[in-house]
């Protein structure tokens, strides 16, 4: 292990510019460089770096990172090579320290893995070429199927012989650990101390992670499977984990960026079939249904999913039941179903690439849409069950909730109702319910309760204070997002001779809740920090493992005012007023952040006025409280400086 003070050492020499700048030609602009994105194909740059904090960000691919990710992703370095590489070029001399026991332990079983895993696909290489039985028994078989030499040796594929222990013995003479060939799960132990192999006459799909290593194997059956399984795979282990893999994406990365789009299939044969046809940009599932860490590795290279399943299989139910999760994160999901009982395999065999790529054009189904459908098929004419299907959409319609995505939330409001018959704004009021449901949650409102709020939804007027309560609770996301850039950026400076800033911070965090989850995750990280390390600086979220929080981080970073060169024409047309420092610019931000959130809470009291205006305790009661946080508002916006997009 490389010490924390020669990563302090590396980190304090690092010069953005100077790297990316072996990597990309930049060229300054303002107070950034830009250059042409390494990570996807463009011809207008939209590739940014900021020298003064260390980061660059893709405006046109949303890569960003440090100079340490830049390498590891750049150049497929693990997180000390890429130390390594600075260290060499700034010439400065990496000291090791001590790692317990467990930490080298573990190092050294994923590493010995890796070995074996690389000895067992070379080994499956050789037996599928260079042997008679891999020839006649494995080859001819991947031949029957299609599947020509140059993508065999692509996705490096092998054969596993059918005697007992061909491979086991070649692993013993090499004399690797017993106990770390049985966690590969390429053999087995049999009475008591003899390894046999575990793959037996089967074809091996090696499986890579994101930079090509092999993690993991899955062989199958030659021909029907009919008593032993179709497919064994690798169990899981200190490399393969199941939920965090998709199989085929190292080749498919590249492909995948480029056409923004990421072609999802259910098998091995199917990913490898399609690299034959000439379609890249695909991965597998594996045929149960996608996690959330799938989704983001998708995610990394685009927002358009589209699922390629074929029409009865049992992956389709599988597929839906990681549709509200994919649209959380975030993805357009397509689904195409492939008819006939062919799979994507075997479909473009038959029909060949051109009239494959036509069929997914002419069939590509909202999946949002579609699962609407087969739920409405399945309710039939039952008013009961008709009524769940509506409240079920409008539950997976309310997680459309980026502001940017609400326009898209309307299409499919508007679709969704025509497909339910009923009309389109109950089923607007059913997803408001939905959010508004969710927002009181996280910012721990009291509840309305359901029937009274059916009630007064026929109200149009009632109706109309409702929105708007949600549209400003929703829109509180931009002073969010600034109080915390402001802790991230000046939290350790001083407020007065008593207070740092992160400490008046606090104070408005505590007393109005902040609703975004992913900001959330940032302070609570800043206050762990904070107890672990005393003071909090910008580098450690600029170099944090977390490379989603590390993402977060640097979009917040990034503030409009800094998106120099197409950005800044515009902000001056808009003259928006820049901040003198920091202190004030704290100051401002936590008032709007204050406001904002009042405001929110005034329209909450307004509503229950309305509702419950028939109640006179509780009448005078929410008018007090009104007039209370009237006050409070006053106060907190009292001699306004600067108007920022309020
Ligand atoms: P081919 O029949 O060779 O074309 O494979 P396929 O990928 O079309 O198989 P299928 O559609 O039946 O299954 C899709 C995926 O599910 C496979 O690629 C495997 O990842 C997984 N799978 C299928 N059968 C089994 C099995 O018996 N055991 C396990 N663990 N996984 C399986
Ligand atoms: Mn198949």
């Amino acid at each position: 292990m490389i010490t924390p003070q020669t990563i302090e050492q590396i980190k304090s020499r690092i010069d953005i510019i100077d790297v990316i700048g072996e990597y990309v030609k930049l060229k300054k602009r303002g107070a950034n460089y830009l250059g042409n994105c390494p990570f996807h194909n463009e011809k207008t740059p939209s590739f940014t770096v900021s020298p003064a904090k260390e980061i660059y960000k893709c405006f046109g691919c949303g890569k960003s990172g440090n100079t340490i990710t830049f390498l590891m992703e750049h150049d497929k370095l693990s997180y000390v090579e890429a130390l390594k590489w600075l260290a060499n070029r700034y010439g400065i001399e990496i000291e090791e320290t001590e790692v317990s026991p467990e930490q080298k332990q573990a190092a050294l079983t994923s590493e010995s893995l890796y070995v074996i895993n690389n000895f067992a696909q070379k080994f499956f290489e050789d037996k599928l070429f260079n042997s008679e039985e891999g020839k006649h028994v494995g080859l001819s078989y991947l031949k029957e199927r299609g599947f020509r030499e140059h993508i065999i040796n692509k996705f490096q594929i092998g054969y596993n012989p059918s005697a007992r222990d061909e491979l086991s013995k070649a692993l013993a003479q090499n004399q690797f650990n017993k106990e770390l060939l049985t966690k590969t799960g390429l053999v087995v132990v049999r009475n008591e101390n003899e390894l046999v192999d575990n793959y037996r006459n089967r074809i091996i799909f090696p499986i890579h992670n994101n930079s090509g290593k092999i993690i993991g194997f899955g062989a199958r059956v030659i021909g029907k499977a009919d008593k032993a399984p179709k497919y064994i795979n690798t169990p899981e282990n200190e490399l393969y984990n199941k939920s965090k893999v998709l199989y085929g994406s190292y080749f498919a990365r590249m492909a995948i960026d480029k056409a923004n789009e990421c072609l999802l299939v259910e098998g091995y044969t199917d990913v490898i079939s399609l690299h034959q046809a000439g379609i890249e940009n695909v991965v597998a599932s594996g045929g149960t249904s996608l996690t959330t860490e799938q989704l983001r590795i998708i995610k990394k290279y685009t927002n358009n999913l589209t699922i390629i399943y074929d029409g009865d299989s049992a992956g389709v139910k599988a597929a839906l039941r990681g549709l509200d999760m994919a649209i959380e994160e975030g993805l357009n999901v397509k689904l195409v179903l492939i008819p006939d009982n062919e799979d994507p395999d075997s479909y473009v065999n038959k029909v060949g690439t051109t009239a494959f790529n036509e069929f997914i054009a002419a069939n590509k189904k909202d999946f949002i849409i579609f699962q609407l459908e087969i739920m409405m098929k399945d309710a039939g004419g039952d008013i009961n069950k008709k009524s769940e299907v509506a409240n079920a959409i409008a539950a997976t319609l309310s997680k459309i909730s980026e502001p940017k995505d609400l326009i898209k939330r309307r299409e499919y409001t508007k679709r969704c109702a025509e497909i339910l018959n009923i009309a389109e704004v109950d089923l607007t009021n059913l997803i408001n319910y939905h959010i508004k449901d969710r927002i009181i949650k996280e910012n721990k409102l009291p509840k309305v309760n359901e029937s009274e709020f059916f009630k007064d939804s026929l109200n149009t007027k009632n109706e109309n204070i409702f929105e708007t309560s949600i549209n400003v609770l929703l829109d509180s996301n931009f002073q969010e997002r600034e109080i915390v850039r402001l802790l991230i950026e000046y939290g350790d400076l001083n407020w007065d001779q008593e207070k740092k800033i992160h400490e008046i911070i606090f104070e408005t965090l505590n007393q109005f809740h902040l609703s975004n989850e992913d900001l959330k995750k940032i302070v609570e990280q800043y206050e762990e920090e904070l107890n672990n390390n005393l003071i909090v600086t910008k580098n450690f979220f600029i170099y944090i493992d977390d490379k989603s929080l590390q993402n977060l981080v640097i979009g917040l970073l990034y503030f409009p005012f800094e998106l120099s060169f197409n950005w800044s024409k515009k902000i001056e047309g808009l003259k928006v007023q820049l901040v003198k420092d920091e202190k004030e610019a704290v100051s401002e931000g936590i008032k709007w952040y204050q406001a904002k959130k009042l405001r929110a809470m005034l329209l909450e009291v307004e509503l229950d006025i309305q509702k419950h205006s028939h109640d006179e305790k509780l009448y005078l009661k929410n008018i007090e409280v009104h007039m209370k946080l009237k006050e409070v508002e006053k106060d907190v916006l009292k001699n306004p400086k600067t108007v920022i997009f309020y």
